[in-house]
């Protein structure tokens, strides 16, 4: 029996059948490669679902976490310590908001950003405002999976088992602005969007949907809160998606790389939202631990010092470009889009994606499928070109042996849809 074999039987054994792990034993990494446990390299084109934007054994996190852990680990909220002015200060700068809250996870920041939202409506109304408590989620959306999360996420999977979910949730047609319109109104404390869609299969907001997003929430005093826990903290070539858009948000959250892999997630907001949050009415055990916050430093410094927005820009160009002109040859690829380095290639079948995502895997390429048709690609904010061309070639191999076996499929879906 491998270590693989006894580690998979022990876990089918003692833990929740939440995950479907794919039979690989990771043991290191280095640069933007994992290490399995018999040595062998795969190129990672997801790094942990977006959240290791430096790669494996980057030497300023490995040096932040040293330093940082032969110092103090952990205080609490009751104490200060020396890492969450300076990290609230970058972030605040980069974002264009005013006030941050720490938390872990970025379910855990979503949830927060909830929380805000009907408090500060609360604060409204105690100030002689009309505003009711209303969300207006969109469609594909998804926030995580806590409860307020889970309940402002659109699909069905994510929520039925749990019924019943938060209440007054609703869910508007991505990028429809006649629905957007027809369903806002000062019953709405808040917006929720993602300024490009990570789980609903990286699909970008249009400039039109976004500005009446905000035109609307700002005519009543709704928040407008753009989640940015996939696209944020650099990955599309800015600090923030919605700074593509030149719209500014009332409230957004951060997380996943925020820590380059340490857990670590961030509320920001205006100094109008903050002024509904006081003492005691929200709050976190580990969140914006001194571990946590020295190492998010010295992300955001490295991708500063090392030009990652404009490698993220540079080389997700590359592989949009890439990406697109492979779908000139394969037919099976229905649409390429993406910012920077989150990149989708859609495909005509759902079973080729999970096909080509395995076949990846045999070449030790990781990438994954969302939405059950998009592959998708959320690489470290170090990758070069030649891990481009690595992928690309790779793709095209598998999409010429094995498109063709799923064409009847491609055939009938044309057939049905023209
Ligand atoms: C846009 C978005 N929001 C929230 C979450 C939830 O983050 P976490 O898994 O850290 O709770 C995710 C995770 O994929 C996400 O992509």
């Amino acid at each position: 029996m491998t270590k693989l074999d006894q580690i998979r039987a022990v876990e089918s054994r003692l833990l929740l059948s939440t995950y479907e792990r794919n039979p690989i034993l990771f043991v290191g990494g280095k640069g933007v490669h994992l290490i399995d446990e018999q040595g062998d390299q795969y190129l990672d084109l997801l790094s942990g679902i977006g959240v290791n934007a430096l790669g494996y054994g980057h030497p300023a996190i490995e040096e932040a976490i040293a330093r940082q852990s032969r110092a103090l680990i952990h205080t609490s909220n009751l104490y200060f310590h020396e890492g969450q002015a300076e990290l609230a200060q970058l972030l605040t700068e980069r974002t264009g908001l005013d006030r941050v809250f720490f938390a872990n996870t970025g379910t855990e920041a979503w949830e927060g950003a909830l929380k805000l939202a009907r408090a500060h409506a609360g604060l409204l109304r105690s100030e002689g405002k009309q505003i009711g408590t209303k969300f207006l989620a969109l469609e594909q959306s998804f926030h995580g999976r806590t409860y307020g999360s889970m309940s402002t996420t659109y699909k069905a999977k994510y929520r039925e088992p749990f019924a019943p979910v938060v209440p007054g949730v609703e869910f508007v047609r991505f990028n429809d602005v006649a629905d957007l319109r027809a369903k806002f109104s000062n019953e709405v404390c808040a917006i929720l969007v993602e300024a490009i869609q990570g789980e609903g299969g990286i699909r970008p907001l249009s400039q039109e949907f976004f500005a009446e997003a905000r035109a609307l929430a700002t005519s009543t005093g709704a928040l407008l809160i753009v989640d940015e826990i996939q696209a944020g903290m650099g990955r599309t070539g800015k600090w923030c998606g919605y700074q593509h858009y030149g719209i500014q948000p009332d409230v957004t959250t951060l997380a996943k790389p925020l820590a380059g892999g340490i857990p670590l997630g961030a509320i920001l907001c205006t100094e109008e939202a903050a002024r509904a949050i006081h003492a005691g009415m929200h709050g976190t055990t580990f969140g914006g631990g001194p571990l946590a916050c020295a190492v998010a430093l010295a992300v955001i410094n490295t991708i500063e010092k090392d030009g990652l927005l404009a490698n993220a820009s540079e080389v997700g160009g590359y592989f949009l470009a890439q990406l697109r002109s492979l779908a000139a040859r394969h037919d099976a690829i229905i649409d390429v889009r993406g910012k920077g380095l989150m990149v989708a290639a859609e495909l005509d079948s759902a079973d080729l994606a999970k096909l080509v995502v395995a076949e990846m895997l045999k070449r030790r390429i990781l990438i994954n499928c969302t939405s059950d048709t998009v592959l998708r690609f959320l690489p470290p904010f170090i990758l070069e070109r030649s891990h481009v061309d690595a992928a690309i070639a790779a793709l095209d191999e598998i999409l010429t042996e094995h498109a063709a076996a799923f064409s009847g499929t491609q055939i009938a879906r044309t057939a049905g849809g023209q």
